[in-house]
């Protein structure tokens, strides 16, 4: 492929290629470090007492900013942290001084309405406009030092050589953002310049902007004249700019399907990317947050089709929001990942799915506001009313756990969670089977007064 062959450097570029390399690996280190350290806990902690007032959110009222600091602190501060300073290899500062003066309102909007597919900024056109106004007035608001203004022409196109455009990529851009742009997949500490859902919403004169002024506080300094990192010329940039537009038209999502063996080493740095800001690194879960999904007896009954369809649909009314964009093979690599965890006591269950039980709604509901209730929620509520149980009562787990599912969860319960064994003399309640078949029969009918329920996400309308 003509665009990794190396090219023959003059000495400003051996300069600029040995800065950039080392560079590299101080920031792979950084990486590394990053990975293995608990992420910040205060952003964590946020988030976490953040995801209760989901219902009671409704109640905030003020200024947009503040709202939008509310939604924020819901909807996106897992990934762009406390304050939305971003965290270097997991999600980008976008309350950024530069990224600020440069990003329109438009773009901003954009980018939360389509997601960068290939990336964890997932779509979000479950947001409303005016809940997205009041996250963008949040934003705008976070005090910035020193405000610059930075007029970006977001209609004025370059032109450029995209073949030599690609080698000083490759130079300068690639150990930051990937060989082919394509941002943190690539283990690097640079956003996804060469993939569409960036190139759809950002000018050329937006990427020659951010060359010019670099992004203060972050790795991505300005390029640009003789005080930049490289000192490359604005036709530089411009065959730059032809080669990421290249790039972005030549993007290859991952085909359909499976096509492959799944890749725990790949799944670790998917799920790193895009499970860990609420399950946690390693998977274990934080009560009341995102449940533990590394954990023995969940993946002891849990099929790989269970976890995929969880991840593609979703659970509607939860944080755990769908990912359709992560593609069957990525998610195989997930699954491969957390099936790879050390487990002492290994468990062999039988689930059988075609299985359905037939209880007494009535006498259920009865048995599950004495069981279950307090951790659940009187609905199945969950997490989304504050309390440490999942959301049971929800369609997006309805539909995707058989009635054996439940049986054989309250049967084994989960070691190492809340969630104990409810059957038999030695469970917590000492319930028979009849019992819970009694409780999956009142589960069955809550979907519909959920339903019926105001969802999640038009808290602030
Ligand atoms: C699961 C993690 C995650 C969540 C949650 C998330 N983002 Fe992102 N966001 C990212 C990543 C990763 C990128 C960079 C993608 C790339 O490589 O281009 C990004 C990029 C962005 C950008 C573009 C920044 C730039 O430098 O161009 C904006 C704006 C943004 N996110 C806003 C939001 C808002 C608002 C929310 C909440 C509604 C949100 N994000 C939720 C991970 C996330
Ligand atoms: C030393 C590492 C590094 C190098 C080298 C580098 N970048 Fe960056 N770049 C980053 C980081 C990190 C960000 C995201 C800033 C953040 O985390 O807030 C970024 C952001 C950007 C953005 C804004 C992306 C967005 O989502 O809004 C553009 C455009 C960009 N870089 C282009 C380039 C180009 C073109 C080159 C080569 C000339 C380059 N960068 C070289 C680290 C680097
Ligand atoms: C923004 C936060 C968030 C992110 C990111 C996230 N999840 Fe979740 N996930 C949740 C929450 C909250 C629940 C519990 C939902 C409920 O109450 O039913 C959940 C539930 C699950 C479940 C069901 C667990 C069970 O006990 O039945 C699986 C499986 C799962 N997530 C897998 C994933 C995978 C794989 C990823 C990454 C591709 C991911 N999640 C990303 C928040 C998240
Ligand atoms: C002490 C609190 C508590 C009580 C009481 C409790 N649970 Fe749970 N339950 C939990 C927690 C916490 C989890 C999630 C465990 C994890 O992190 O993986 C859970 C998980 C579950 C799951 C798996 C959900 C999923 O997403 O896969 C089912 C089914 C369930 N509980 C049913 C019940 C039923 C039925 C009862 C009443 C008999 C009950 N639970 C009582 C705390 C509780």
């Amino acid at each position: 492929m003509g665009d990794t062959a190396i090219p023959r450097l003059t000495p400003r570029e051996k300069k600029g290629w040995r800065l950039t390399s080392i560079l590299h690996r101080l920031w792979l280190l950084a990486w590394v470090v990053g990975m293995i350290t608990p992420s910040d806990s205060s952003a964590q902690s946020a988030a976490a007492s953040a995801l209760p007032t989901l219902s009671g959110a409704a109640d905030i009222t003020g200024p947009p900013e503040k709202v939008g600091e509310a939604l924020f602190n819901l909807h996106c501060v897992v990934c762009h942290q406390s304050g939305a300073k971003g965290q270097v290899g997991l999600a980008p500062s976008i309350r950024n001084r530069d990224f600020l003066a440069l990003a329109s309102d438009d773009f901003i909007r954009n980018t939360i309405a389509t997601g960068r597919v290939g990336t964890s900024m997932m779509a979000r056109p479950d947001l409303v406009e005016n809940q997205v106004t009041a996250i963008i007035a949040y934003l705008r608001s976070l005090h910035v030092e020193n405000p610059v203004t930075v007029h970006v022409d977001w209609s004025k196109k370059y032109t450029g050589d995209q073949g030599a455009g690609s080698v000083k990529f490759q130079i300068y851009c690639a150990p930051c953002h990937g060989p082919k742009g394509e941002g943190y997949a690539a283990r690097v500490v640079g956003t996804g310049i060469g993939l569409p859902g960036f190139l759809s919403v950002a000018s050329d004169d937006y990427i020659l902007q951010t060359l010019k002024h670099g992004r203060i506080g972050t790795p991505m300094q300005p390029f640009l004249g003789a005080k930049g990192l490289a000192n490359l010329a604005e036709q530089d940039v411009f065959d730059i700019i032809a080669h990421l537009r290249h790039l972005g038209e030549n993007y290859v999502p991952e085909p359909a399907g499976i096509y492959r063996e799944a890749n725990p080493a790949l799944g670790t740095t998917l799920f790193t990317i895009n499970c860990a800001p609420c399950h946690q690194a390693g998977g274990e879960g934080k009560i009341g947050f995102a449940p533990s999904i590394r954990n023995r007896d969940f993946l002891a009954i849990a099929s790989d089709d269970f976890i995929t369809k969880t991840v593609h649909e979703g659970r509607q009314g939860t944080g755990m929001l769908p990912r359709p964009d992560l593609s069957e093979q990525a998610v195989a690599d997930i699954i491969s990942y957390l099936r790879a965890v050390p487990i002492v006591v290994p468990i062999d269950i039988q689930i059988d799915r075609q299985i359905t039980f037939s209880g007494d709604k009535a006498e259920g509901e009865t048995k599950y506001q004495t069981y279950c209730a307090s951790c659940h929620g009187a609905n199945g509520e969950g997490y989304t009313i504050g309390l440490p149980g999942t959301s049971i009562g929800m369609a997006g787990f309805l539909d995707v756990a058989s009635d054996d599912y439940i049986f054989q969860t309250l049967k084994q319960g989960r070691v190492g969670t809340p969630m104990k064994s409810f059957l038999g003399s030695k469970g917590l309640a000492n319930l028979q089977v009849a019992d819970t078949h009694d409780i999956i029969a009142f589960l069955r009918t809550l979907p519909s007064k959920q339903a019926s329920a105001k969802p999640a996400t038009s808290d602030f309308e």
